[in-house]
Order: C-alpha cells, then structure tokens, then sequence
C-alpha cells in the first residue's frame, strides 16, 4: 500500500507496463541478476522483476515477450502486460491464480473474477493453467503459454445480471447480501427437491456415487467462513448418514501428514473457488488419488475445473468481503449432501429426503420474517457495545461454529478483537477473562446442551461479564440472565438452528462497523478472494 509499490509496475524504459497478482518464488534470484544487467528497479516487489524481464525479452511481439519473460518464472501469476508499441494489445497470463476475460463489444476486459466487468459484459472467458491470451478490442486469442499453440476456447454466459452485483438501495453490499439470504437459501435449495414421492437430486453428484457409498471417512477442506460451514456440516453428515468426517482448515491440510487414500473422499468449500490454500488442498487430494467434489458458488472457477465434481450454491454474486449469503447457501447445500449421503449409505428414503430437504425452504421463511427484527436488535446492542476492545462468542454442538462465525464477522469488519469457543471450553482458560467490561454473546437454543449452555450463561454473569444471549422466543431462563436478548423464532428444528442464530449475528457485526466508520465492504487488510498463500 504506497505509491512506488503500486501497479503497474514499468521497466526502465517506461515502455512495458505489468499488473500481477500472485507470487514471483525466484523473485531474490531475478532480481539480482536482473540488477547486475543494469535494470534499476523503483518498487520493493516481486512483480516488478515481470516489467524488466519482458523488457529483456521483447523484440516487438509483446506475445512472444511474455511467454519468454514468464519461463523464467517459478511462483503464481495472473498478469496483465502492454507495450508502448502495441497499444491496442494487452497479453494475459496466469498461473495458479485465476484470471478472466470478458468479451464486450469493440471492448475486451481482463480481471481476476467476473464480477468486477458484470457491468460491461457477460460474456466471460476462463483462463486455465499456463494459458495466455492476447486481447485485442474486439477479440481475445488464446494460447498454450509453453509453446504458444493456439487453444480453442468458448465464452461462458455468466447468468448474474449486472443489477444483481449492485447495491439495490441498500448502503453496503455486505447488508444487501445478509438480506438477500432467504432468496439464496431457496434458490440453492429449491431445484433440487424431485416432485413429490421423489427425493434430492445433486445435479453433477451422480458419477460420485459408488465412491461416495463407500468412503472410508469425508475430508471436508476451507477456509475462514467456508470452514465453518464445513463445520456445521460434520455434525448433520455423521448424524444423518454415520460417516465420520473431518474438517480441516485448507491453509495446514496442506502441509499436514494427515493419511490419505482413494477412499478419503474429499469436499472443498469456497465461495469464490480460487482461495489458493484450499487449491493446493485438493492438489494434494489429487495426488493421493482422493475423489474431489468442489461446493462453489462461482460458475467455472478453478475448484470446479479441478473437481470431480461441482455443486454449486446458487447465493448470485457475493461483493462484500465478509461472507454472508454464500455461508448460508453453503449450509443449504451442505445439509442436501447430507440427505444424499444418508440416502447412499443408510437407506434414507427418498420421499423422507425430501421432506428434511423442505425444512430448509420453511427456514428461508423463517429468515425472511426475522430480518427487519433482528436488524432492529443488531442496532440497539451494537448501540451499547461497539466501543467494546473485545468480546467473546460461546456456543455448543451446532451452535459452537456459529460462534465462530459470529466472532470472524466482528473482527473483520469492526476490528473488534472478538473469539469464538465451544463454551464448555470457557473453564480450560478462556473464563480469566471474563470481567466487568467483556461483552460475551452466548448463543442459546433449545436441544441437548440447552442447559449445559445456560450454566456457561451463569458462569460468566457470576463474574460480572456482560452478557448478550441469542436465544428462542419465550425462553425465560435466558431472558433472565441476560443483559441484552436477541431472540430467535421457537419452533426451529434443532437441526437448522445454525441459519438461524447466524443471521443476527451478521447484523451486529454491521452494525458496529458502520458506527465505528469502518469500510464494511472493503475491511482494511483483506482481499474477497485470496487467491495468494
Ligand atoms: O472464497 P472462499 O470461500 O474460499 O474464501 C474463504 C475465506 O477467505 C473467506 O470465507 C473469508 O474468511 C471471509 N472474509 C469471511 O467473511
């Protein structure tokens, strides 16, 4: 973040000029010898060494430039490059970093995700692995970056109107995105349930089947919000189904020696389909001979051109930074492979499939009818507390990743220090420090730890913290002892709780960051996509 490191980046004559995101791995190298050749270099980036090295390169075909420049190259890159003498060309490339094209009229764009030209164009052109394309106004070409053949490639029609990606009246896309969650639900929902007497049909899942039936155990790979779906996930599947499961955070799956074998059957989480960690997952999935299915919401991106298998959330474009709508839709979807599951491995019936499946669309109602509430409450606690320096979130069971998920939210948009535990957990260390000035939001709801949460509830008021319950309507134990109530409709199945108590939570996290004047859409540090290690 400063002018002399920002791109593009130029060489030294000022006549090629790069845009990159990604990682130059023999950045030190390059740039040595580079310098020793006379480059001058102005930046402190790796991203620099790509203007010096297609400088060296270049003869007057900035094509043929890049391809020579990038063999020289190990890391990732999606990059941009012109040369002065070329001026209505730009040459693109990528290398573990996703990048696209989008084919307008008289007018051809290049970004790292489609959302960013929607209102131009949708007509869209996936990059794949070592591809660079030459882009003209009215064309775009590509090629196979190691001996620059041609390759035929097609557009894509991206279906998410350009309206969809805009704000419609609402002040954050991070707000439009919360209460567009019932919508999302459904559509993700909704196509898949067969008509009556049938079940759940997981379009795309069916080559799946036998390894499926016959996994040893689910390995279900992301990170940050996606990992706590995957988390609420774990429970529904080896409820429903008995396979045992584990979630695993992308960023040390990775690096972990974690035994793998073709009947690890392994399910990626992203929203975006391009975080690099959760990428090199599967990569290492693949190796071992794992069967993969991607769950993404973004058509054509590089989880489900790797997948086996793709099952898509249908949250439409998802801007604000804080995931929201595709944490929700991503629930949906992962509780439809948890029926599928049960169905493959324990006999689930298909009409009784169904019928689970049909809780989620009275769950989506739900929402609907909870939102103006819940926003109303989000602004009268954030009212209280946005001042607050931390903050703690308990949950239990089903609701211990929704605590999470609620403590990720604060954070990042609020900068309010916040953490989320299993409450049980609070007695192992975190309960020192609970004192006059925390604010603990505990999640309470109705099922087996009910009680068990309650007596957390206890603890931390006995030693003054603040407390601030999500709880169901009439629940008068926590009404009691809380100081603050945000209260969820009774009645909720225990299993669908999490869409539930998620919701409000989302709500303070946005509220406490408008008050505070934070940038909710664009937090400070972070990036929608992280398409880096
Ligand atoms: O696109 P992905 O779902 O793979 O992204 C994973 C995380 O980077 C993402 O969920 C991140 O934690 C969000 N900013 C959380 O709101």
């Amino acid at each position: 973040p400063s002018q002399l490191n920002a791109h593009p980046h130029l060489d030294c004559h000022r006549r090629i000029a790069v845009v990159h995101n990604g990682i130059i791995e023999n950045y030190g190298e390059l740039r040595a010898e580079l310098e020793a050749r006379g480059h001058r270099f102005l930046s402190e980036t790796d991203s620099e060494v790509l203007a010096h090295l297609v400088e060296e390169e270049y003869g007057g075909d900035l094509l043929q430039a890049v391809a020579r420049a990038l063999a020289r190259v190990r890391g990732s890159f999606a990059l941009g490059a012109m040369a002065a003498p070329e001026p209505r060309r730009l040459v693109a490339a990528r290398r573990h970093s996703p990048l696209v094209v989008g084919i307008g009229e008289d007018e051809t764009l290049l970004a790292s995700d489609c959302p960013a030209f929607l209102p131009y164009t949708r007509e869209a052109l996936f990059l794949e692995e070592d591809e660079v394309a030459l882009l003209t106004p009215g064309s775009c070409a590509v090629y196979r970056l190691s001996d620059l053949e041609p390759v035929e490639r097609s557009p894509q029609t991206i279906t998410w109107s350009a309206a969809q990606a805009e704000k419609g009246g609402f002040k954050h896309f991070m707000l439009k995105e919360i209460y567009e969650q019932p919508t999302a639900l459904r559509e993700t929902v909704a196509g898949r349930l067969v008509e009556r007497g049938g079940g759940v049909a997981l379009e795309g899942l069916e080559p799946m089947a036998q390894a499926l039936k016959g996994a040893s155990r689910l390995v279900l790979l992301a990170c940050g919000t996606s990992w706590h779906a995957g988390l609420v996930a774990r429970y529904w599947m080896e409820e429903l189904a008995g396979v045992p499961v584990q979630v695993e955070l992308a960023s040390e799956f990775r690096y972990s020696r974690i035994p793998l074998d073709p009947s690890v059957a392994v399910v990626a989480i992203s929203q975006s389909g391009e975080t690099a960690d959760t990428l090199a997952g599967m990569r290492k999935a693949r190796e071992r001979g794992c069967p993969l299915v991607a769950v993404c919401n973004v058509v054509g991106s590089t989880m489900t051109r790797e997948a086996d298998a793709t099952l898509y959330t249908h949250a439409g474009p998802e801007i604000g930074v804080a995931s929201t709508k595709a944490f929700t839709s991503q629930l949906g979807i992962l509780y439809l492979m948890a029926l599928h599951l049960a169905h493959l491995r324990a006999g689930l019936a298909p009409d009784r499939a169904r019928e689970e499946a049909e809780g989620l669309l009275a769950t989506a109602h739900l929402l609907e009818e909870g939102l103006l509430g819940w926003h109303q409450r989000a602004r009268e606690v954030a009212e209280r507390f946005h001042h607050a320096k931390d903050f703690l979130f308990l949950g239990r069971d089903l609701l211990y990743p929704v605590a999470l998920e609620g403590a990720l939210k604060l954070k990042e948009i609020s900068y309010i220090h916040a953490e989320g535990y299993a409450a049980g957990e609070m007695k192992h260390g975190p309960i020192a420090l609970i004192d006059g000035d925390m604010p603990v939001l505990s999640l309470v709801a109705p099922g087996p730890v009910w009680e068990k949460s309650l007596a957390n509830v206890e603890e931390v008021r006995s030693r003054k913290g603040r407390v601030i319950c999500v709880a169901q309507e009439g629940d008068r134990a926590a009404a009691e002892l809380a100081e603050e109530l945000i209260e969820v409709p009774s009645g909720i199945p225990y299993r669908f709780q999490p869409f539930a108590y998620t919701v409000p939570l989302q709500l303070l996290a946005y509220e406490a960051a408008v008050m505070k004047g934070c940038d909710v859409d664009q937090p400070r540090n972070l990036a929608k996509s992280v398409t880096v290690e």
